[in-house]
């Protein structure tokens, strides 16, 4: 973590919270027993090595754009936002629907956010939280008042099937907020970014940017694929994901004891427990949905935000802090007092 730096939004001038969150995975449910049949694993040795049971696959027809639109429409009903009263759309992603054009452009001309700017940010799995805190820099600064932030990833496509170390891991979703001014005291309250681009190696797609393009001589298949040194994302996810959620917290003079539900980055059940236990969280004050779907990248942390938001885990003034990681290496969290929306005039 060396080239880390905290940061809180002490000096803005408006708070910015989460006006309302949604959620939408595929529909087509693959479990642990139906890759079991395909390639040379266990649902023993999958659920005890990760906690995963099951993950959801994106039907041909569907493209990362089409979850984030799902999720996004579901947030902005929650928020009670109209698409017209877009500023601002950030799509997080790693598997944009194709190089060009920007997934954020397809969301908007769906949604009909005809007033909203927009693009995409890639930052692996780590990516909606870095979406989330650039979103809020926005509101914070004034120039805007309703950002959406949808994180969205359709990782199956990009699985090596035969590869039983990485095709068990990952599955598709995606998740949305709304964010927007909110009473002082509330929202994003500390915020913490970090890359360490010298473990870069360790977690890739090789092929298809500019330097193995997609009509590249002698490409390897596998060079599509993603591929990982899963021991050492491990280690760094271990490391990482407990040091991130202090830096947020500290950045904002918060302890772990004030923490009503924490969020990570669903990659792993034994990653989330390894930094349940780092900061000394009781298992009721973590979320997890794991089991049900895998990683699925930049859609894991709103995705299980809004699955803890319609169980009724999260209330008014509850402190949530939310972690991601991935590919990069990258991280990022972010501490938010929930509550605090003001009336719209
Ligand atoms: C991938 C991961 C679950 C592997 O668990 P692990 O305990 O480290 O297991 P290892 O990689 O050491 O492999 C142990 C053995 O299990 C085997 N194995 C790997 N995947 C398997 C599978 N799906 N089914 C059965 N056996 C498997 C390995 O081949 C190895 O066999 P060997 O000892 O004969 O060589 C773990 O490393 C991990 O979670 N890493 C982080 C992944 C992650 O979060 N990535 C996304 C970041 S955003």
């Amino acid at each position: 973590m060396t080239t880390a730096q905290s940061h809180t939004p002490q000096g803005c001038k408006i708070p910015v919270g989460i006006l309302g969150v949604g959620h939408f995975a595929p529909p087509e449910i693959v479990t642990n027993q139906d890759l079991a049949k395909f390639v040379d694993t266990t649902d023993e040795w999958i659920l005890s090595r990760t906690g995963i049971k099951a993950r959801r696959r994106a039907a041909s027809h569907q493209a990362t754009s089409d979850l984030a639109y799902e999720a996004a429409v579901q947030a902005l009903h929650n928020a009670g936002v109209e698409p017209r009263d877009l500023d601002l759309i950030i799509v997080a992603t790693m598997t944009p629907d194709c190089p060009m054009p920007s997934t954020s452009c397809l969301v908007q001309h769906r949604l009909g956010a005809t007033r909203a700017g927009g693009f995409d940010l890639n930052i692996a799995c780590s990516g909606f939280v870095y979406a989330l805190i650039t979103g809020s820099q926005f509101v914070a600064s004034g120039t805007y008042r309703r950002v959406l932030v949808v994180g969205a990833d359709v990782m199956t496509r990009f699985m090596n099937w035969q590869d039983r170390t990485t095709c068990v891991l990952f599955g598709d979703g995606a998740g949305a907020v709304v964010l927007g001014p909110v009473a002082p005291g509330y929202g994003l309250l500390g915020v913490h970014l970090g890359i360490n681009g010298a473990g870069g190696t360790n977690l890739t797609i090789n092929a298809g940017g500019s330097r193995l393009p997609s009509w590249s001589d002698n490409i390897q298949r596998q060079d599509y694929y993603l591929q990982m040194v899963g021991p050492e994302v491990f280690r760094f996810a271990v490391q990482v994901m407990g040091e991130a959620a202090l830096k947020a917290l500290h950045s904002a003079n918060l302890t772990p004891e004030q923490v009503t539900l924490f969020i990570p980055h669903q990659a792993n059940a034994r990653i989330i427990e390894a930094a349940r236990k780092r900061l000394g969280l009781p298992l009721d004050r973590v979320f997890s949905n794991v089991e049900h779907y895998g990683n699925t990248s930049c859609g894991s942390v709103p995705l299980a935000l809004s699955e803890a938001c319609q169980q009724d885990r999260i209330h008014d003034d509850d402190l949530v802090v939310l972690v991601g990681f991935g590919g990069g290496l990258s991280w990022g969290s972010a501490a938010i007092r929930w509550g605090g929306l003001l009336r719209e005039s």
